[in-house]
């Protein structure tokens, strides 16, 4: 871990790691309402926060979350139609935001139609009309791609030496669909906090590879994540964690 205030939770398996980060999403949203009066999280794409939104709806953690008091973005968006089995939307709605009493108008897609430019300058807005000119989330949920990735800044693509945009289209994605929206690393460290979750052995050079304070972020891009005023999480598995040395 090269920055400050990051800390590292090997567990169990998916399993654990789903259910871990939905207690810490209880936790940081009930601190948020009550200093602030709403929760402002940033949904992950891929598969693995599959089981965590899962988690959110059941019983077990339903109740415990003001649903009036939510309001939920995307880190990132492929951009495909929001009923396409690649969309991020499609996922979360399918396994969290159509099973849990939430204000749907605190529910912010990205909006993929136009071009990828004009949607990456609409959801900026967008993101400084909510949050404000701070634009600072409450929590971020990020994953880890086998190649070093999160959101959708991947080694060599423009956006992620991106420093004056909170938003950015990408074209490039080594990751299929190519054409993508990103919040940008500037938006990703001015958050209260992250939350990384990363399960299976697949993901074990690129943890590795982060973890690693001789590595470049460069190479691993999620190494530009460090919150100057927040926490960064790890919530990895025994599959894809490699004790250093
Ligand atoms: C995306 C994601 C991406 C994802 C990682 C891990 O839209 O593809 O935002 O950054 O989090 O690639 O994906 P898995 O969870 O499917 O392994």
């Amino acid at each position: 871990m090269s920055r400050s205030h990051a800390r590292l939770v090997v567990l169990d398996d998916s399993e654990a790691i789903a259910y871990r980060a939905a207690e810490y999403v209880v936790t940081l949203a009930r601190d948020a309402i009550q200093a602030r009066g709403r929760f402002v999280i940033a949904l992950s794409g891929g598969s693995t926060p599959r089981r965590l939104h899962e988690m959110l709806a059941s019983t077990q953690f339903r109740t415990h979350l003001d649903w009036s008091r939510v309001i939920v973005f995307w880190g990132d968006e492929r951009f495909v139609p929001p009923d396409s089995p690649d969309s991020n939307q499609r996922m979360a709605h399918e396994s969290l935001l159509s099973q849990v009493p939430i204000d749907h108008a605190n529910v912010f897609p990205v909006e993929t139609i136009g071009s990828p430019q004009n949607a990456a300058t609409k959801y900026e807005q967008l993101l400084v009309d909510v949050l404000g000119p701070d634009v600072r989330f409450d929590l971020i949920l990020l994953g880890l791609g086998e190649d070093g990735h999160t959101a959708s800044l991947f080694p060599g693509v423009h956006a992620v030496e991106s420093e004056d945009r909170f938003v950015r289209s990408v074209s490039d994605s080594p990751k299929p669909p190519a054409d993508r929206i990103t919040i940008t690393f500037k938006t990703i460290n001015r958050a209260r906090c992250v939350l990384f979750l990363v399960s299976g052995p697949g993901k074990r050079r690129a943890l590795g590879g982060v973890l690693d304070s001789a590595t470049s972020p460069v190479t691993f891009p999620a190494k530009h994540v460090g919150l100057p005023r927040g926490s960064t999480i790890w919530l990895v598995d025994r599959a894809a964690y490699s004790p250093a040395g």
